[in-house]
């Protein structure tokens, strides 16, 4: 493919799996460009999971609003985007169903003004960053392809689903470059603790109780996020624009299976007796509207772009297990709102904390 992949935009990459992508462009060989970092820096933004950890050279963070076309813009006109990897949403489910509106705000409207500045700009090449949750639940065998029908059943997928929509009507009409990813569970280093697997590892670190929804049989595939972020890299390199690649781990647990395989990694990292932490499993009232089964079909990625995950679930949890309890500091200022500071520095008059 010739694309020029020198000058790129992220959007929310002080998220986590943005965080990631950023991080391991930087650190690495693959990239020689730069990148610059729009987050608004919600509640799930940390500027501490890129600051101090790539080469301030090639990076520059932009506090901006993907709602603010001008902002986005300028950034692109100012810095000569190539192109845009977008990442920001708002993206935990449980959160769409307290409050649906702000993922229309930020997943449809946000990814709609991107697209009005691309339209502006059409030699941007957009990836748009999706999940596997636009396609709905699956039952016991199956598995979403690039051409399953969409079906989305909660808040949040039916923003992202919404986007996606957007991403391909914008790059039909307008004849725009993009490609769209749509991965399934991701887990690693730097996940903010409310998603399942660091909630269910601090929980059992602090012996808390682990907050089982339902029967604990929904099934999700799990990625590590580098896995994630090297397949976005090997989509914004070789994809096709126009086209969609599904991501996925294969690697389908239930959420119970899960806990299991973390009980048990916690358990021979830091000596915790078994009996003590299975004590801890507490079923509680279902997610409304809960997804039973995802499951990836990712062979079009493996076929077209030679694309496989690298790691094995146990060792991606084992390494996961051990970042937590390597990193006490940047779990303390989670938890503590600390790593909210880069606000009330930069905005001390208009600081607020959101509580974890
Ligand atoms: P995250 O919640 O950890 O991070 C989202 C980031 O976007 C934060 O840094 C936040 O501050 C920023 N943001 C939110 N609203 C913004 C706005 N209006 N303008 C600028 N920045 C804004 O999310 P994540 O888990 O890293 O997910 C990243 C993307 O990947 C999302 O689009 C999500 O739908 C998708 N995805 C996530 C998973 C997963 O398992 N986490 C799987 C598949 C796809
Ligand atoms: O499939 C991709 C999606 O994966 C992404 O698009 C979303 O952004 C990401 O948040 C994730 O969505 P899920 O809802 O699957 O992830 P979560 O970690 O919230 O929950 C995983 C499963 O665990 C789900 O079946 C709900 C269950 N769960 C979750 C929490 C937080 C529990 O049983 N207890 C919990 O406390």
């Amino acid at each position: 493919m010739d694309r020029k992949l020198e000058r790129l935009l992220v959007t929310g990459g002080c998220g986590f799996i943005g965080s990631a992508f950023i991080r391991r462009l930087l650190q690495g060989s693959v990239f020689a460009g730069k990148i610059v970092n729009i987050d608004k820096l919600t509640y799930a933004g940390n500027v501490e999971n890129v600051e101090g950890l790539v080469d301030s050279s090639r990076y520059q963070f932009v506090h901006g609003d993907i709602l603010d076309a001008a902002e986005v813009r300028r950034v692109c006109r100012d810095f000569a985007i190539d192109t845009i990897v977008h990442f920001a949403a708002e993206s935990h489910v449980d959160r769409s169903i307290d409050g649906p509106l702000v993922f229309i705000d930020t997943n449809v409207v946000g990814t709609a003004r991107l697209l009005e500045v691309v339209r502006e700009m059409p030699s941007i090449h957009f990836h748009h960053v999706s999940t596997d949750e636009v396609f709905g639940s699956l039952g016991p065998v199956g598995a979403f392809s690039e051409t399953t029908a969409y079906d989305p059943r909660s808040p949040y997928s039916a923003s992202k689903a919404a986007s996606d929509h957007l991403v391909r009507a914008y790059a039909h009409t307008f004849g725009l470059s993009v490609t769209i990813s749509n991965c399934s569970n991701n887990y690693g280093p730097y996940q903010f603790p409310e998603k399942l697997i660091p909630l269910m590892i601090l929980n059992m670190l602090e012996r808390k109780a682990l907050p089982i929804y339902g029967d604990g049989g929904q099934i999700r595939d799990w990625l590590h996020v580098d896995d994630h972020v090297d397949a976005i890299w090997s989509i914004l390199w070789s994809g096709k624009a126009g086209e969609t690649y599904n991501v996925g781990g294969n690697s389908e647990r239930t959420n119970l299976q899960l806990i299991d395989l973390l009980m048990g990694i916690v358990s021979r990292e830091t000596g915790a007796v078994p009996a003590e932490l299975e004590g801890l499993k507490t079923f509680v009232r279902d997610r409304p509207g809960h997804d039973r089964r995802y499951a990836i079909d990712a062979s079009k990625l493996q076929r077209e772009l030679k694309f496989g995950p690298k790691h094995h679930l146990i060792d991606g949890l084992t390494e996961t297990v051990r970042w937590y309890l390597s990193n006490p500091r940047w779990i303390e200022r989670v938890r503590s709102g600390a790593y909210r500071e880069w606000l009330d520095r930069n905005y001390a008059s208009r600081a607020t904390h959101e509580s974890v």
